[in-house]
C-alpha cells in the first residue's frame, strides 16, 4: 500500500489530446454477448488487440539499499490477454508488488520490457505514464483508498474528472458503476458509513468508471472476510463480462485462485510456473 501511494501526484493531462475512444470494432460485437451470463475461462481474444493487452518481457527491477543492489524482480516474462482474470501468488516479499508497480507504470524497469496495448512504459517519461495510468488504467487497494470526506457517488465521479471525461456523461456513468457494483442505494454515503465490502465495491466503481482496459488489485480481498471476498471476486468477473476488463490481481487466497483464468505463482522474484485455472 505504502509503495503505491507514495509516487508524486499525476501532472495534469494534456488539455489538447484526445480523450474519447471510439469502441472497437469487437467491443461493438461483443455487445451481444448476454450480460451476465456466466464467466467462461475460454473467452476468445479481443482480434483487434492484435495480442496482449500488456506485455513483460525479461523484467528486472533493483533497488539500492544501503549502498548495495536488492534484486527484487529477476527476470520476469508475462502476458496479460483481453478479458481475463489473471492472478499473482507468492509469500509476503517475492515481488508481487513491485510488479504490479511496473505493470501500472507506478515505477520502471532496471532491465527489460513492459508494453500496455502501444504504450512502451519502460522508455517513457513519467508524465506520459501518468496519462495513460489516468486514462486507461484502473487501480484497487487493499484497504479501499476511498477520500473520506466524500461520498460514494462522487468519489467515482472522481475518477472521471482526472481522466478528463467530459462532464456531461459523469452522473450516467456513476450510477451505471454504483449498480455494476450492487451499491447504487448507498451512494449518499461516506466511507465511514460502509462495511468494508462496501467500501471495496465503490473503489471498484471508482476503479472502472472512465472505462480502463486494465485494472490492477493488489491484495484485493486482505482485509475482507470470506464472504465478502467472495462477493469482490463476483464483482470481478460480472466486470470482465460487461466492461471488457484484464484484471491482475494479488492474492495468497487459496479459495480465490480457484476462479482464476490463469495463476503466475512467484518465488524469490522468479515465476516457478504458471497454470491455466
Ligand atoms: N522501494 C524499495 N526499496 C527497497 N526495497 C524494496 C522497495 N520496494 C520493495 N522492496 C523490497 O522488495 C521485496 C519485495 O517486495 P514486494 O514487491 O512488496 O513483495 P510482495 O508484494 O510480494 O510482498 C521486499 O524484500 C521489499 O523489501
Ligand atoms: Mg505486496
Amino acid at each position: 500500500m505504502a509503495q503505491w501511494m507514495r509516487k508524486k501526484q499525476p501532472a495534469l493531462p494534456d488539455p489538447d489530446e484526445e480523450t474519447q475512444q471510439e469502441p472497437t470494432q469487437t467491443e461493438l460485437v461483443q455487445e451481444n454477448v448476454a450480460p451476465g451470463s456466466p464467466m467462461s475461462p475460454n473467452v476468445e481474444t479481443e482480434p483487434d488487440e492484435a495480442g496482449p493487452l500488456l506485455r513483460v518481457s525479461g523484467v528486472e527491477r533493483s533497488f539500492q539499499v544501503g549502498g548495495l543492489p536488492l534484486h527484487v524482480l529477476k527476470g520476469i516474462n508475462l502476458e496479460l490477454q483481453p478479458r481475463r482474470l489473471v492472478m499473482l501468488r507468492g509469500r509476503s516479499g517475492s515481488g508481487k508488488t513491485t510488479l504490479l508497480n511496473l505493470i501500472g507504470g507506478l515505477d520502471q524497469p532496471t532491465k527489460g520490457e513492459i508494453v500496455f496495448r502501444e504504450h512502451p512504459f519502460h522508455r517513457m517519461g513519467d508524465d506520459a505514464r501518468t496519462n495513460v495510468r489516468r486514462r486507461e488504467l484502473g487501480f484497487i487497494f487493499q484497504t479501499f483508498a476511498l477520500m473520506p470526506l466524500l461520498s460514494a457517488y462522487e468519489n467515482v465521479e472522481l475518477s472521471l474528472r482526472m481522466a478528463d471525461r467530459p462532464r456531461g456523461e459523469w452522473k450516467a456513468r456513476v450510477m451505471e458503476c454504483l449498480e455494476l457494483v450492487g451499491l447504487a442505494k448507498r451512494m449518499h454515503h461516506r466511507p465511514f458509513e460502509l462495511s468494508g465490502g462496501e467500501q471495496q465495491r465503490v473503489a471498484i466503481a471508482k476503479a472502472i468508471a472512465h472505462r480502463p482496459r486494465l485494472l490492477l488489485a493488489d491484495e484485493p480481498t486482505a482485509e475482507l472476510d470470506s464472504q465478502m471476498s467472495a462477493q469482490i471476486m463476483n464483482v470481478f468477473q460480472t466486470i470482465i463480462q460487461t466492461e471488457h476488463v484484464t484484471i491482475c490481481m494479488t492474492t495468497h487466497d487459496p479459495t480465490i485462485l480457484e476462479v482464476a483464468d490463469h495463476v503466475y505463482e512467484m518465488v524469490d522474484g522468479k515465476f516457478i510456473a504458471h497454470a491455466e485455472g
